[in-house]
């Protein structure tokens, strides 16, 4: 795991959108993960000043979203869905049809699972997944557990997340209860994987992260598994 520290979290977000951008340009087509959350606000916003000023094209780009809440419609203020669009795509020359993100709007949560993890595997798998970090050390909608699900799969939420996502929606009852969301394993096939940390609630779990144990209990340590991750944070340990 290579960890990179910055004071700054602009300084952090144009790092990450460098190292996307680097990554892009090294290949004529590529299949790039993408995760919502406030962290990636600056990457994403550092991309689409990058793509406008003609430093990197999306045209050739393949992009499958780590998670979705489930259910919930398309045009919910608060579905991954609409984050993405409103936050990212609409700022980039992406083609429409190599948008994937899990459709929180089916009837059949296992079976849309099954076709996404499915899907990303014809893609040819990730070449680079971005991921945030919670801060009870949960990857996507894979929560601390006493085991983790590998492939994509609907997954129940946390009673801290739930209260965690509160705050985006009217009351809590409005909260989903479930996601669909890649699983460790589905992320762990990345060929390279760039986690952003940031944020002083996440300075226990990062601790614990550094001690280099593998547990359910923190999901995100699974990424001592991987080969080549990187991982830019502006938490102060
Ligand atoms: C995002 C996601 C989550 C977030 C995490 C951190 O699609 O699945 O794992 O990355 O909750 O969220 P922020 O960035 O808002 O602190």
């Amino acid at each position: 795991m290579n960890i990179q520290y910055f004071e700054d979290y602009n300084v952090m977000s144009k790092k990450a959108a460098d190292i996307v951008a680097s990554e892009i340009k090294a290949r004529e087509t590529m299949v790039l993960g993408l995760p919502t959350g406030s962290t990636p606000l600056g990457m994403y916003s550092n991309l689409i000043d990058m793509n406008k000023a003609g430093k990197i094209d999306f045209s050739k780009i393949t992009t499958f979203n780590l998670d979705e809440y489930y259910p919930i419609k398309r045009n919910h203020p608060q579905s991954y869905y609409k984050f993405m669009f409103d936050n990212f795509f609409c700022g980039i020359n992406i083609v429409a049809e190599n948008i994937n993100i899990p459709n929180g709007e089916v009837d059949d949560a296992i079976l849309e699972s099954m076709e996404y993890e499915k899907k990303l595997e014809s893609a040819g798998g990730l070449d680079l997944m971005v991921l945030g970090l919670g801060p009870n050390g949960h990857i996507g909608f894979n929560e601390p557990n006493d085991s983790l699900v590998s492939g994509t799969h609907v997954a129940t939420l946390t009673q801290s997340t739930i209260e965690a996502n509160r705050r985006f929606f009217n009351s809590i009852d409005e909260v989903p209860t479930l996601a669909l969301t890649m699983g460790m394993g589905s992320i762990l096939k990345a060929k390279k994987i760039l986690m952003l940390a940031s944020g002083k609630n996440k300075s226990e779990i990062f601790k614990k992260i550094l001690e280099e144990k593998i547990e359910t209990v923190n999901p995100s340590s699974f990424l001592h598994l991987h080969r080549d991750v990187i991982v830019l944070t502006d938490i102060e340990v």
